[in-house]
């Protein structure tokens, strides 16, 4: 089954539902509130149900934050967010996931080891702390489109 909702812009009004959605999926915060410019959601009835990001390091970017209201999970608001953010970005992207190595290989992510980050990667704050070292790093290369 899938959902048709629109993919648009995060607001200022936003961050309190983004925030709190990924608390309750045990994703990292910190920094969320920095890139809200950059999120994009999904909004059903005026909540948010989806959001994710691609935060810039260098000329790289990291997509994080990929969340959807548990409520809303399987109906391809998750794949619908993520690739909306790929297709917006025309560069390297990388991630780090601890529960959904599969769901993101389906976009395109290969798995790779953490010494192949960029350095502007590797000194972001969701790299050094605020990922556990058993997450996996994943890349999706511009070239591979
Ligand atoms: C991972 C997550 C974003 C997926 O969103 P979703 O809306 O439920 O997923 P979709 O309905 O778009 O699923 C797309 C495909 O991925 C698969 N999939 C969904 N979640 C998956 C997961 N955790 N692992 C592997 N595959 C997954 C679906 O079965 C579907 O497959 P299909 O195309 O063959 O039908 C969502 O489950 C979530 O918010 N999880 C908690 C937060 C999280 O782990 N975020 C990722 C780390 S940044």
């Amino acid at each position: 089954m899938t959902k048709t909702l629109d993919t648009a812009g995060a607001r200022a009004a936003d961050l309190d539902r983004i925030v709190s959605l990924l608390s309750e999926a045990d994703l990292p915060t910190a920094g969320v509130a920095e890139v809200l410019d950059s999120f994009l959601v999904i909004r059903d009835r005026g909540l948010v149900v989806a959001a994710g990001v691609v935060e810039r390091h260098g000329e790289d970017g990291l997509l994080r934050s990929i969340v959807v209201d548990p409520a809303n999970q399987g109906l391809g608001l998750g794949k619908q967010i993520a690739s909306a953010l790929i297709a917006s970005e025309n560069r390297d992207l990388y991630l780090l996931t601890e529960t959904a190595e599969s769901f993101f290989t389906r976009l395109g992510f290969e798995l790779i080891p953490r010494t192949e980050a960029p350095a502007a990667l590797r000194a972001s704050e969701e790299f050094r702390c605020l990922c556990p070292e058993s997450a996996s790093f994943m890349r999706r290369s511009v070239e591979s489109v």
